[in-house]
């Protein structure tokens, strides 16, 4: 039986309580799951992986204002943390770290991490310093925790592919972990800006997963990826999405755009729909292989 979950908002509480741990046991191994709250279970499931590699698991809460750019959502970024505690300790997690914007960028705050070339492609084309936010972030809650693994979603594969190449680049000992996107029944990837959309718009959103998922096939059949890329766009104009910002296939690990796609190609899509900014990727099967 867990011991009830503790919530921290100062790195050296942190810092205390993760002490605390190593001197207990020595050998239990400590994870690390970073979120912006407004938790769904795609959130939980990525306690559930960090608890299949370790017994200690940290989960935090900080929506991190240097990864918004002008006009995104940050103010009404929803914000409920007494719910996502109690669905975090239910998880099996055992401390929360919810720091206040303050402890994370003190007056004089000043160093930028930025990880080139994979930060230029898909979101990183749409969104201007989202990744460098994303990374600066990531980077000092990775120091803040020396956590053993981190656990980052699939969902957000060019996220997880930035933070990967930055540890390595960096040295950051803690190793990072990915886990498979959670879906709603109908394909819907689950996230946390779903709840922007009505009735209406949830019907059409689950198009995003189908219509990538069509092209990916094709493209893997051997239909040219450039021109399943236009009719996925197409296809999801059709369907009720006010705009699209990519559908693209790329490899899973370079990020660099396919011509024939191999086992590592990945269809990556964004859309928009209302005030909501939806995006999914999935493997493309693997070629020869049928659907
Ligand atoms: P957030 O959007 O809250 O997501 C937190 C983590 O949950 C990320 O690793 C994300 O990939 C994962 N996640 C979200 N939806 C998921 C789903 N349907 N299935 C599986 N995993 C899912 O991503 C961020 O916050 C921030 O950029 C952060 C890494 C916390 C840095 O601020």
């Amino acid at each position: 039986m867990k011991a009830a979950m503790k919530t921290v908002r100062t790195i050296d509480e942190l810092r205390a309580a993760v002490r605390a741990w190593r001197r207990e046991d020595p050998d239990a191994a400590i994870g690390l799951v970073p979120t912006m709250g407004a938790l769904h279970e795609g959130h939980l499931s990525l306690v559930g992986h960090a608890l299949s590699h370790a017994r200690l698991v940290i989960a935090t809460i900080f929506v991190n204002p240097t990864q918004f750019g002008p006009g995104e959502d940050l103010a009404s970024y929803p914000r409920d943390e007494a719910r996502d505690a109690a669905m975090l300790e239910e998880a099996g997690c055992d401390l929360l770290f919810a720091p206040a914007p303050g402890e994370v960028y003190p007056p004089g705050f000043a160093t930028e991490v930025r990880v080139r070339g994979l930060t230029d492609v898909l979101c990183g084309a749409h969104r201007q310093g989202h990744f460098d936010g994303v990374t600066q972030v990531v980077s000092k809650l990775l120091n803040q925790a020396q956590a053993d693994v981190a656990v980052f979603g699939e969902k957000d594969w060019q996220q997880l592919a930035v933070i990967r190449r930055m540890t390595r680049d960096l040295d950051i000992p803690t190793r990072i972990l990915g886990a498979p996107t959670q879906r709603e029944p109908d394909g819907l990837a689950m996230s946390s800006r779903n709840r922007y959309l009505d009735a209406e718009q949830r019907q059409v959103a689950a198009n995003l997963n189908r219509v990538l998922a069509a092209a990916g096939e094709s493209a893997a059949a051997g239909a040219d990826p450039r021109e399943a890329e236009a009719s996925a766009v197409s296809a999801l104009i059709a369907a009720g999405f006010d705009r699209v910002d990519y559908v693209e296939i790329r490899d899973g690990e370079t990020l660099e755009q396919v011509s024939v796609p191999d086992g590592r190609s990945r269809i990556f899509g964004a859309a928009r729909l209302g005030r909501a900014r939806l995006i999914d990727n999935m493997a493309l099967p693997r070629p020869g292989a049928t659907a």
